[in-house]
């Protein structure tokens, strides 16, 4: 494909060691590179980059990748900013690869009109006594107002419209901007007379706004509708500010609103972020994902509050994310509460937030219906090292054996069709390692790959990453490389194959042995279990030819160790 061809192209251009090095100092350790991980924080070095693979990995937090995978994270870039970025570091010109389309330039347009607007805005705020004494009454600070680069919308119909055409910009571009609309007469400012909050995204450029009024009309907050800039599920306000703390902490708290960030900012909580106006989704947790993977909530203790608060840590736990609950009293939100009672006491009521499933085990109503609770969101987590914590927690708080807690997971994951648990994995007689041993051979090897797809059922591979992974690069088996395979995995499939990559686990000087061992043993676990079925079937004539093949099976192994 083209893009490959662009790949291999910057790829052979910029060395990973001297990319690393522009970001993090680097200690050479052997044939690699070693430093403090700089996606998660740790005091002993796990982060290592290997010259000759041209890849990292980190053995701390997992994270693996090439040099785009590097930046991505580092710089929070998606892949096509990454690819802009080290295409120019590199003087690779993607034009002539057919890259540039009127898609790019028509963005770069409207974050400038987004520009445009925020300084309208923040310009009105110091003219608009109302507004700046609204900001007072709430309690916001003039820093603040820097900070989150508060702003005002005129009371005006046209006032912001004006501003941008005698700025240059044409009607199509303007509407396209979400921040005018067409109404009966013409074109209109959707925001009028309201405190600004602008919306930015990860890099700090401006993309929407929300709108409070300053009186009691409605609706209360607007948001600007999405647009090629803008999608709401996908953003997190205030994360752009919050980045950098919410990695030295190590955790994110996520609250309601605008306010709640801003006033928890105020008040020295500066690793908060929220949600606008919309339920938690899977496109705001791998924006979070980026920087960690352990969450609070701090929600209102009310119904709604506490439906939200079960409702994130379904989704949560099933992308993977520690999550803790911090339910402030009834009527209270984090600015509320702040203002009313200072950081102590905030941060008093941080140390006593409550884990999953202490805060679903006392939730009102029947203990089995909260247990069942618990399980379901357990049993959503895909995360296999989790949902052992999980249950085990569970076990113990609720009194219940961890066998009668799985038990009740168990319909689900026969309904679905797949082992899920290494427990169930084991007794079935599938075997995790050797799994995991074939993919690292082919990582080491992957001119091996045709020969071990061959000879493996895929379908049978119960690691579910390792399967995904063997489902994902098997089209390409005959044409494998560490490049193309960190070209078609997702972060999950890149973190396991880094690792692999330098530290392989089996003697590669023996890999054929290897390789000939797992898949014998796994095909004599495989008949083993047919022999079961074929037991308990009473199908006589099958069972023979079982046996008779198991024999052969045995006698190579026997061969081989002999
Ligand atoms: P809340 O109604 O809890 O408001 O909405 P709040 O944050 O406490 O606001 P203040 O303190 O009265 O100023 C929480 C969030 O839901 C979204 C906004 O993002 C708001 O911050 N929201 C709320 C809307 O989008 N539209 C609305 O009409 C109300
Ligand atoms: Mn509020």
């Amino acid at each position: 494909m083209k893009t490959d061809r662009i790949l291999d192209d910057i790829k052979s251009r910029i060395d990973i060691v001297e990319l690393v090095s522009d970001y993090i100092e680097l200690k050479k350790a052997g044939q690699n590179y070693r430093a403090n991980c700089p996606f998660h924080a740790e005091k002993t070095p796990s982060f290592m980059v290997s010259q000759s693979k041209q890849i990292f990995h980190c053995f701390g937090c997992g994270a693996g990748g090439d040099i785009f995978g590097f930046v991505m994270k580092y710089e929070n870039l998606n892949f096509q900013e990454a690819l802009k970025m080290l295409a120019k570091k590199a003087g690779v010109q993607l034009s002539g690869y057919g890259f540039e389309d009127g898609l790019t330039e028509r963005k770069e347009r409207l974050y400038v009109i987004q520009k445009e607007a925020l300084n309208a805005f923040t310009g009105n705020l110091k003219k608009s006594k109302t507004a700046v004494a609204y900001l007072n009454k709430r309690g916001v600070s003039h820093e603040m107002v820097e900070a989150f680069s508060l702003g005002y919308a005129d009371r005006g119909r046209k006032v912001l419209y004006q501003h941008l055409r005698t700025k240059g910009f044409d009607d199509l571009l303007i509407t396209q901007s979400g921040l005018i609309f067409t109404g009966e007469s013409g074109l209109h400012d959707v925001f009028r007379n309201r405190i600004m909050f602008p919306i930015f995204n990860i890099q700090g450029d401006a993309v929407a706004f929300g709108g409070r009024v300053i009186d009691d009309s409605m609706p209360k907050y607007l948001n600007s509708p999405e647009t090629l800039l803008f999608k709401k599920s996908e953003t997190l306000y205030g994360l752009n500010v919050a980045k950098d703390e919410i990695r030295k902490k190590g955790y994110v708290m996520i609250t309601e609103g605008y306010l709640d960030v801003i006033m928890c900012y105020m008040h020295g909580f500066l690793n908060v972020v929220a949600p606008l106006g919309t339920a938690l989704t899977t496109g705001h947790l791998q924006k979070i994902g980026r920087f960690t993977k352990k969450v609070l909530l701090v929600f209102d203790s009310d119904s709604a509050g506490i439906a939200a608060a079960k409702r994130s840590l379904s989704i949560l736990y099933e992308h993977g994310f520690r999550s803790k609950v911090l339910l402030l009293p009834e009527g209270d939100d984090p600015d509320s509460f702040l203002r009313k009672n200072g950081s102590r006491a905030f941060q008093i009521k941080l140390s006593k937030s409550e884990s999953m499933v202490d805060f679903i085990l006392r939730l009102k109503g029947d203990k089995p219906d909260n247990v069942r609770t618990a399980i379901g969101i357990i049993d959503n987590a895909k995360d296999l090292i989790l949902r052992e914590e999980l249950f085990k927690e569970l076990a113990e708080k609720s009194g219940i054996r961890e066998a009668v807690l799985r038990g009740e997971t168990k319909k689900y994951e026969q309904k679905a069709g797949i082992a899920k648990t290494a427990g169930v994995a084991r007794t079935a007689g599938f075997f995790y390692d050797e799994e995991v041993l074939l993919l690292s051979a082919i990582v080491a090897f992957p001119d091996r790959a045709p020969y071990i797809f061959a000879k493996l059922n895929i379908d049978r591979v119960c690691n579910p990453v390792v399967r995904q992974i063997f489902q994902e690069i098997k089209p390409s088996a005959e044409r494998l490389n560490m490049n193309t395979m960190l070209g078609i995995l997702n972060d999950e499939g890149k973190a396991l194959i880094t690792r692999l990559s330098l530290n392989p686990g089996f003697d590669i000087e023996h890999v054929d042995n290897n390789v000939r061992d797992c898949l014998r043993d796994m095909a004599y676990c495989e008949i083993e279990e047919r022999i079961r079925l074929a037991k308990t079937a009473g199908d006589l004539r099958l069972l023979n030819s079982l046996l008779a093949e198991k024999q052969k099976i045995a006698r190579r192994k026997d061969e081989r160790t002999a």
